[in-house]
C-alpha cells in the first residue's frame, strides 16, 4: 500500500472534504440498523461513526496507526482495526463493504479486491468510490515536470486511478457483479490562498519521496505558480479529482 504520513489535524481541518464528500456515499450504502458493515480506509472515524447511528455495527479498518489513535480517542465505544486494505481477513462475515478515497492508494487492487470478496457474505453489498482515471491528472502532470526540472529525476505517482473498464473485471472475476459504476470529475475546492501548496504538501508524497529536502520547497513552488493558470479560478484553488464510484454485490 502507498504510505503517507498523516497529519490528522490538516486531514480533519483543511483537507475535511475527504469526509464531506463521503457523506455522498452514505445513500447508496443505504445501512440498516442491526447490520454488520465495514469501512475501508476509515481515516480518524467520522464516517464510520456517521454509518453505526442506524443502528448498524461497523468496523473502521485503516493501515494509519495515527489516524486510528484520532478515531478511538473521538469514538472509544466503536471498533477500530490496523490492517491493509490488501492484507486483511475476519471471522465473521459483513452485509456490506462501504471504502471512500482509500483503494487509489492501495497498489496491490487485486489483493484488496481478493478481501474484500472474502470478508462479505453471498450477495453483501459492495459500495466504493475512488480516484478514477486521470484523477489529479493535471496537478501529478505539473509536479512530475518540476522535479524533473529541478532534480533531473523521472516520478511515478504510485496511485491506482482505473476506469470503469479496468475495475469492473477485477471485481468480477473475483465474484462480485457490478451494478452500476460512474466516473466523473468532481473539481474539489482546497482552502485558502495555499490551499494548492498545502494540498501536495499533504497528498504528493509518493512524488516527492525520496528527494533532496531542500529541493522539495522550490517543486511545490515552481508547482504552484504554474498551476495557477488552470486550477485558480476566482480566487479559488480547484484539485482536478476525478471519480470512479461503484456499486457492486458478491454474487458467488
Ligand atoms: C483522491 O482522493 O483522489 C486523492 C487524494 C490524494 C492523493 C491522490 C488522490
Amino acid at each position: 500500500m502507498t504510505t503517507n504520513n498523516w497529519n490528522t489535524s490538516l486531514y480533519d481541518g483543511k483537507h475535511n472534504f475527504v469526509t464531506k464528500y463521503g457523506e455522498d456515499l452514505l445513500g447508496l450504502l443505504n445501512a440498516q440498523s442491526g447490520e454488520r458493515i465495514l469501512d475501508i480506509g476509515c481515516g480518524t472515524g467520522h464516517l464510520t461513526a456517521k454509518i453505526a447511528e442506524c443502528g448498524a455495527t461497523v468496523i473502521g479498518l485503516d493501515n494509519s496507526a495515527q489516524m486510528l489513535d484520532k478515531a478511538r480517542e473521538t469514538y472509544p465505544h466503536m471498533t477500530w482495526v490496523n490492517a491493509s486494505a490488501s492484507d486483511f481477513a475476519f471471522g465473521q462475515p459483513f452485509d456490506a463493504i462501504y471504502s471512500n478515497a482509500t483503494l487509489h492508494w492501495v497498489s496491490d487492487a487485486e489483493g484488496a479486491v481478493r478481501c474484500m470478496t472474502a470478508a462479505l457474505k453471498l450477495g453483501g453489498r459492495l459500495v466504493v468510490e475512488l480516484g478514477g482515471k486521470r484523477n489529479i491528472g493535471t496537478i501529478a502532470d505539473v509536479v512530475r515536470q518540476a522535479i524533473k526540472v529541478q532534480t533531473g529525476r523521472d516520478s511515478q505517482h504510485g496511485w491506482f486511478f482505473p476506469s470503469i473498464g479496468e475495475y469492473a473485471p477485477l471485481l468480477e472475476k473475483h465474484g462480485f457483479e457490478v451494478n452500476a459504476a460512474w466516473l466523473f470529475d468532481r473539481p474539489t475546492k482546497l482552502e485558502g490562498e495555499d490551499g494548492m501548496a498545502n494540498w501536495i504538501r499533504m497528498f504528493s508524497g509518493g512524488l516527492l519521496r525520496g528527494l533532496p529536502a531542500d529541493a522539495i520547497e522550490p517543486i511545490i513552488a515552481a508547482s504552484v505558480a504554474q498551476l495557477r493558470a488552470t486550477q485558480y479560478v476566482d480566487g479559488v484553488w480547484y484539485a482536478d479529482y476525478r471519480r470512479l464510484r461503484v456499486v457492486g454485490r458478491r454474487a458467488t
